[in-house]
Parts: C-alpha cells; sequence; structure tokens
C-alpha cells in the first residue's frame, strides 16, 4: 500500500525524532478541528486517495519540499527520474526540490512554458521527445513542479509517454494545490476548446507544501481561494465559518491558518475523487459555480478572468439561482456572496448581454442534450445538480447580475 509504505518512509527517516505525528484524516468534520494548536500544526498530514488504479497519498506540511527526496525512495525501482517544470517555478523552488533529491540518482530537469497558450499538444511532444533522448522508460518517474498547466502538461505526458509511466505532483499554486494535483485530469487545450485532448492518469503521490504559496502573485493566490470558498459550500460548513472568521489571516498566509484550510479543502477534494474517479456523479458537485463561470471565461476569450475568479462570480450567480428555485434561504446567499467578496476585488463583469451567457451555458458540456444543468445549494455545505433550470430564471438572474 503506498500510504503505508509512505508513512513508515517518512516517520523513520525525519519526522520520529522531532516528535511529529503521522495521521490519515478521512473521518467528518471535528470540532476540536477548529482550534488550531501549535502541536497539530505540526503533524504529518496525509490524505488517502482510493481510485480504481490504486490508492495514492497527498502528503501536506510546511516544509515537505525539503522531504521530496526520502518520499520518492518509496516508490523503488526507479530507474530515473524527471523534473518537469517552468522557468517562473523552477527559479524560485527548483533549487530546494534537487537539493531534497540530491540523494536520487541522475535527476533531470526538463522546462517548459507554463503559459495556458502553451498547454498544446506541440508542447507534449516536445516533452516526449526530450524523454525519449534521455532514455526514459517504463520504470522512469516524472515530478512535476508547477501549477495547474504544468500539472496537466506533465501527467497527459506521464499518461502517454512508453504508455503510461508514474508521476508524482508537486503544485505550487493554490488552485492546484486544492484542486488539480488531485483527481488524475490531465490534458491540454485546442483551437477548438480547453482541455479537449486529455486522460485520467492518477499521480503517485502528491507533495504539497504551504511554503510554496510564499512566491505565489497575490491574484493567484486569490483566485484559488475562490475555489477553497467553494469546498465550504459544497460540503464543508465549518471550512465555510472558518473563513468567515479568519479570511484575513488565509490572506495574510499565516501558517497555521492556512494550513488548517488547505487541509480541509484537500480533504474535500480527495473524498469526492476516491468516491467518484470519473465524474459521473458526485465529483459534479465540484462544478458548483462553474457553468456560470466557465460562460463568463469563453465570453471574455480567457483573457480577463483568472478562472478562479470566474467561479467567484458564478457562486454568487449560482447562490443566486438557488434563492430563485426556493431551495436556499436569502440569509445564506447574502453569507455566499459576502464571502465571495472578502476574498478580494473581482474583475468587473464585462459587456456581455445576458442572451450570450445563456448561450454560452447551454454549450457547456454539464448541459446535457441543451437543457441547463446546474449545481444549486439547499444550504451552505449541501449542494445538488439541478436538471432543466428554466432559461428565463438563469436569465433573470443574469439580469440581476449585471444591473446590481
Ligand atoms: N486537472 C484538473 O483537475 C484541473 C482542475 C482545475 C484547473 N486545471 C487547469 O489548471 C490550469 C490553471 O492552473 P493554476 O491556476 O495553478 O495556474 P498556472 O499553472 O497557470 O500558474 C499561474 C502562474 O503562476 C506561476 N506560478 C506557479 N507557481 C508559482 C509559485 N509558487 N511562485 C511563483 N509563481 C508561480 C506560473 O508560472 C503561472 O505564471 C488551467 O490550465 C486549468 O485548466 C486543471
Ligand atoms: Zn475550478
Amino acid at each position: 500500500m503506498v500510504a503505508r509504505t509512505l508513512e513508515r518512509g517518512v516517520e523513520r527517516r525525519d519526522e520520529r525524532k522531532k516528535g511529529r505525528r503521522s495521521h490519515e484524516v478521512s473521518a467528518g468534520p471535528k470540532r476540536e478541528d477548529f482550534v488550531l494548536h501549535s502541536r497539530i500544526r505540526k503533524a504529518v498530514k496525509q490524505f488517502t486517495v482510493n481510485t480504481p488504479p490504486g490508492p495514492y497519498a497527498v502528503v501536506c506540511w510546511r516544509g515537505v519540499l525539503a522531504r521530496a527526496g526520502a518520499l520518492l525512495e518509496t516508490l523503488e525501482p526507479v530507474s530515473g527520474v524527471f523534473l518537469l517544470s517552468s522557468p517562473p517555478v523552477w527559479r524560485r523552488w527548483g533549487r530546494a526540490l534537487e537539493k531534497s533529491l540530491r540523494r536520487v540518482h541522475g535527476a533531470q530537469a526538463i522546462l517548459f512554458d507554463d503559459r495556458e497558450s502553451a498547454k498544446t499538444l506541440a508542447t507534449v511532444e516536445r516533452l516526449c521527445r526530450e524523454l525519449a533522448r534521455a532514455r526514459a522508460d517504463r520504470q522512469s518517474v516524472i515530478v512535476a513542479l508547477g501549477g495547474g498547466v504544468v500539472g496537466d502538461v506533465a501527467g497527459f505526458v506521464a499518461a502517454s509517454y512508453a504508455r503510461g509511466i508514474r508521476i508524482v505532483q508537486v503544485p505550487s499554486t493554490l488552485l492546484a494545490q486544492i484542486d488539480s494535483s488531485i483527481g488524475g485530469k490531465t490534458g491540454v487545450n485546442l483551437p477548438e476548446g480547453k482541455n479537449l485532448v486529455g486522460a485520467f492518469h492518477q499521480p503517485r503521490l502528491v507533495i504539497t507544501d504551504p511554503q510554496l504559496l510564499k512566491t505565489l502573485p497575490p491574484r493567484q493566490y486569490r483566485a484559488g481561494l475562490y475555489e477553497a470558498v467553494k469546498y465550504g459550500v459544497i460540503g464543508d460548513e465549518m471550512l465555510f465559518r472558518f473563513f468567515e472568521r479568519r479570511m484575513g489571516e488565509v490572506l495574510r498566509q499565516e501558517p497555521a491558518a492556512l494550513g488548517w484550510a488547505l487541509e480541509r479543502c484537500i480533504r474535500a477534494k480527495a473524498e469526492v475523487v476516491s468516491a467518484d474517479e470519473r465524474e459521473s456523479g458526485l465529483r459534479e458537485i465540484l462544478n458548483f459555480g462553474h457553468t456560470f463561470g466557465h460562460a463568463l471565461e469563453a465570453a471574455t476569450r480567457y483573457r480577463k478572468f483568472l478562472h478562479g475568479e470566474a467561479v467567484g462570480w458564478g457562486m454568487i450567480a449560482a447562490a443566486r439561482l438557488s434563492v430563485q428555485m426556493k431551495l436556499l434561504a436569502p440569509a445564506e446567499e447574502t453569507r455566499i456572496a459576502q464571502l465571495v467578496r472578502r476574498v478580494g476585488p473581482l474583475p468587473k463583469l464585462p459587456a456581455v448581454k445576458p442572451e450570450r451567457m445563456v448561450e454560452l451555458m447551454r454549450g457547456d458540456k454539464k448541459a446535457r442534450g441543451g437543457r441547463l444543468r446546474v449545481v444549486v445549494a439547499r444550504r451552505i455545505g449541501a449542494v445538488e445538480t439541478a436538471e432543466d433550470v428554466p432559461e428565463e430564471m438563469v436569465a433573470s438572474v443574469l439580469n440581476w447580475m449585471w444591473e446590481s
């Protein structure tokens, strides 16, 4: 079992002498979790993701990057390690990763552009050819150090090269840490659309170090926070309340608050993926705020909003729609909108006609056969998919948004 081996490996090498505890978290919310003891903060947090190809661990604690080498040793046999990253991330964190891998023989870095425009098959081909020239084989391991773009591209390379080799994700953005590094969705864009070519390929291990977020541009950090708020709305009321009380600390990346929230989000994603690897049912709840958010991104050709920001607007819209459908109490809608706005200023809504937005929402892949499917909230902490949402109702929500 990956998780077991990991736990033992890490404890034996580093933690026991420092008195750290290792424990898996898979139970539901506990009231004591609210108390941010420094003792708890030092704990080795590990989450297990159970998927059909096998279980894997998400290891999350401040400073874990320095232990990446020890963690990789648990994956033996390994014929070679290839570090896939982008220049901006590598400049800040590459040395630390290499240092932790000094005992791993012959780790080799391959850098590529992580702009969304470079998330293409051409980049995948280039990377595969570099791997081939470096004689990567089926016992090689890819380590992806970066945000969602690096993770998605490297993941697709790992899924394709030699019909599939192992990958370890080391996410460096908040969005990647709480979302894209977990769940095995990989892929690249086509001129015809985003993420149109890809594969499910689960990582063998995810190494999440909150310290990496220190160098992240603040706007990118906030974009990830909107997605973090989403986890509160879809299934974790305590997380939502935590953000209501301590958003200031989270925004300042104070270790205790950030660590607690991060773990909570990772647990939520790990649980949803474990229950539903291929996004048929439960995984759909992760799309709260996304039908509207995707339409907003498409309407502005992916230039005006970061994904998380579009989701921020999308959650405001979905909460209003939920009230209109008489599912959600107005007071809860207010709390959702207020919390979204506390994360930071959202870019202004563009000059797009509501009809165009409805059209884009209908074209969203979550709309089956032209009917509008939207994830709506019943209360903070509980959402569901609504089928056949009347377009007039969506249009009225959109009108309200653009007017207010
Ligand atoms: N696979 C999935 O399940 C999934 C889920 C959500 C999003 N995604 C994909 O993720 C991508 C977006 O990822 P993202 O939001 O992580 O952004 P990103 O990968 O585009 O990174 C954002 C920017 O931050 C920089 N950066 C990353 N880490 C840094 C660090 N620690 N310090 C300084 N700079 C850093 C990057 O170089 C980049 O310029 C999209 O392509 C999206 O489709 C995938
Ligand atoms: Zn998202």
